[in-house]
């Protein structure tokens, strides 16, 4: 299984599903980029042009690379065939089985479908497929284009070589794969589960502002604290995997959700993505404290 020249499929045209697409186009895949929500893949593709135009403006991209990686990312309306389906919609087990099952009724027998999952089990999404061996997890990390780490995730079913490719593929990306098993949010995920719910627990108690609560873990050492990394994820995202780490550890109270995301979920308050989460962002202008 080669996938070097394979035509990918990024379902999901969100802020990770913009990344992948993204990435993939840089290493020279043609990619064709679907979302339900009218006009989502469009929006991407020109927030993505912006984007890239403005390294090219400080001299960190050619235009012709500019130019070609745009000419190689389609939005298309409808799920299209592929070599390689990425997905990167909403973290929901049956929403992603669903579409797996769509997926299944037009993509050819060799085709391989990979779920930026971060958190709900690859054995779990692949049971009711027609071909199991197929679905393998390739979780990225935000912001793609910058995070070198993947995580390629085997479920109980994954062929050895399916999980395989993924790993040749990422790493020609220029990405470092790492391989484990389908457990609990995986390797990275089960580690920072605690460390968000601890941030969670000390705002909840009012022993510290998130301000001061991210200024600790900088001065340790950290690239970014909990809660500015929280709003730089977006709440429903990382609710949605608290949650589902939680029932998946058999409610193991160490990753037990917290009020405080429920809250922030509840208000719209999701983050950067809206402009609001635990700090305001102005348009064009630095984090600011709510
Ligand atoms: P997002 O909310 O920014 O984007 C999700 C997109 O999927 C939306 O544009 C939505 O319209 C679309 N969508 C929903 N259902 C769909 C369907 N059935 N078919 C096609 N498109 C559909 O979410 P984000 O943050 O990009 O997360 C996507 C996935 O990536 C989730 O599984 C999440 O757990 C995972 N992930 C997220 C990370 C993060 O830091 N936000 C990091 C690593 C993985």
């Amino acid at each position: 299984m080669n996938l070097d020249n394979a035509r990918i499929l990024v379902v999901g045209a969100g802020l990770m599903g913009a990344g992948i697409a993204q990435v993939a186009a840089q290493a020279g895949h043609n990619v064709l980029l679907f979302d339900t929500r009218a006009g989502a893949a469009d929006a991407a593709k020109a927030k993505l042009a912006t984007t890239l135009e403005g390294l090219a403006a400080k001299g960190k991209l050619t235009p012709e690379a500019v130019a070609a990686t745009l000419a190689r990312i389609t939005p298309v309306a409808a799920l299209q065939p592929a070599d390689l389906v990425i997905e990167a919609i909403v973290e929901n087990l049956d929403i992603k089985r669903a579409l797996f099952a769509e997926l299944e009724a037009l993509l050819p027998d060799e085709a391989i479908i990979a779920t930026n999952t971060s958190s709900i089990s690859v054995t779990a999404l692949a049971r009711g497929m027609k071909q199991p061996e197929r679905l393998v997890g390739m979780h990225f990390f935000n912001p793609v284009p910058l995070m070198k780490l993947v995580e390629v995730v085997s479920g109980l079913g994954t062929d050895p070589h399916v999980a395989q490719a993924i790993e040749a593929l990422a790493a020609r990306w220029g990405k470092t794969p790492v391989h484990t098993r389908s457990t609990p949010g995986f390797i990275v995920n089960r580690i920072a589960r605690p460390y968000y719910a601890e941030a969670l627990m000390l705002l909840q108690d009012h022993a510290a502002t998130p301000e001061r609560i991210d200024a600790c873990l900088r001065a340790a050492g950290f690239r970014m604290g909990p809660c500015e990394l929280m709003d730089l994820i977006g709440h429903d995202t990382n609710f949605a995997v608290t949650n589902s780490v939680f029932a998946a550890n058999f409610f193991d109270r160490r990753f037990t959700p917290s009020l405080v995301q429920q809250e922030l979920v509840d208000a719209g308050y999701l983050g950067r993505k809206t402009g609001r989460g635990f700090y305001r962002y102005p348009e064009g202008a630095p984090a600011v404290p709510v």
